[in-house]
């Protein structure tokens, strides 16, 4: 039976059919990949081989041929799909009686990331000791079958954010060689390496919010520009007139440009690679706002980021990871200390228990 299909079933009259097909699948015994067939005044239910029937099945348990049988179209979730797709595998890779198996299939990871054709798994996916087991035990891993349930070409896993200044590396593939994804947002196209950048699908709102603005005929400079979360939104859907990107990866600059030439914006995007202690310094007076992109904070960057303001004063946008009952005392010293007022503050996302990601804008009325 090359096919996987069951070479048995349950016969029951039809009256009785979707009671009995209830407990079959209830006690993981119903083979959802295939349809009953139709037998006169009775229903044939397709079960796995060679598990035995829950007591209160009063169906009559019969041969079928496999090629009886006919798929049954693929369920429209993405989660019922993942997990018959690990159920699959577990049925034909792993030697494990039923609570085994229920077991790991309650440890099937509920959320993951989509970039393009590429599906990130959280970094606890598959990571417990009875997964590990299983995986070390079988042949291969049910990769590709969870890529193809997922409808995605590759398959990665997060890493632990790593806590060095440029968060270096972000997941590992577990299919297909190249992380590298082009993801399409509001009309803006990022490219980068998802095995070695973030992109934070958490900092969504914060992202239409910078394109949302309106800056024709202003000069931007990203202090901490990574591959682009605001200054490609700023430049596609903000139309800003010029933006000066910073970063000290050039890594994330090159995966910047690359973005930029995507998106046709790159004669409008000057970048300066290199710790910004260095090179806010060289653009002083020249900006009608600065972003302050850096989690937890940007401290260190916020006098330079006032020099750069037009004499004139600006805008600055200050992101910062705040206790929450500490947030309106935080935004009110921080406006004081950078010598403006409070614009507007936003709630990102939460970071961790307590502590959110906010972003303060203050309105600086006269540039150093
Ligand atoms: C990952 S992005 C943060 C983007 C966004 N705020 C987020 O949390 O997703 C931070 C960027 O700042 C850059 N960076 C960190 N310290 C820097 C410094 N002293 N000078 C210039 N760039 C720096 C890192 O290389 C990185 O690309």
């Amino acid at each position: 039976m090359g096919n996987g299909a069951p070479s048995s079933g349950v016969r029951v009259p039809r009256a009785d059919a979707e009671r009995v097909r209830a407990s079959l699948d209830a006690a993981g015994c119903l083979d959802r990949a295939w349809r009953p067939v139709v037998d006169g005044g009775h229903l044939v239910w397709p079960v796995h081989g060679g598990v035995s029937l829950p007591a209160d099945v009063d169906g009559e348990r019969i041969d079928v041929a496999p090629e009886t049988w006919s798929a049954a179209p693929p369920p429209i979730d993405p989660h019922h799909r993942l997990r018959e797709a690990v159920e699959r595998w577990l049925l034909t890779h792993i030697q494990a009686d039923r609570e085994r198996q229920e077991a790991l299939l309650n440890d099937v990871p509920k959320r993951w990331e989509r970039l393009n054709d590429l599906v990130l798994l959280p970094n606890d996916a598959f990571a417990s000791p009875l997964w590990k087991e299983a995986l070390s035990a079988s042949e291969r891993p049910p990769w590709a079958e969870i890529a193809a349930a997922l409808r995605a070409e590759r398959l990665g896993q997060q890493a632990h954010i790593a806590s060095d200044v440029i968060r270096s590396s972000n997941a590992t593939m577990l299919l297909g060689a190249s992380g590298d994804v082009e993801v399409t947002d509001h009309g803006v196209v990022f490219r980068f390496d998802a095995t070695q950048q973030m992109y934070s699908s958490g900092n969504v709102t914060e992202r239409h919010r910078m394109g949302n603005l309106d800056l024709r005929g202003e000069t931007v400079v990203d202090a901490f520009s990574g591959i682009g979360y605001y200054t490609l939104p700023m430049l596609v859907r903000g139309g800003a007139e010029h933006v000066h990107a910073c970063d000290i990866n050039p890594d994330a600059a090159a995966w910047l440009l690359k973005g930029a030439q995507a998106n046709g914006v790159e004669h409008r995007l000057t970048q300066h690679v290199g710790d910004n202690r260095t090179t806010l310094p060289a653009l002083q007076g020249v900006a009608d706002r600065v972003v302050l992109g850096l989690l937890p904070t940007s401290e260190h960057a916020w006098e330079d980021a006032v020099r750069c303001l037009k004499p004139g004063g600006g805008w600055l946008h200050v992101h910062m990871n705040v206790e929450e009952e500490r947030i309106e005392a935080w935004a009110e010293e921080t406006a004081a200390r950078l010598g403006g007022s409070i614009g507007h503050l936003e709630r990102v996302k939460w970071y961790a228990p307590r502590i959110r990601h906010v972003v303060l804008d203050v309105h600086v009325s006269r540039g150093i």
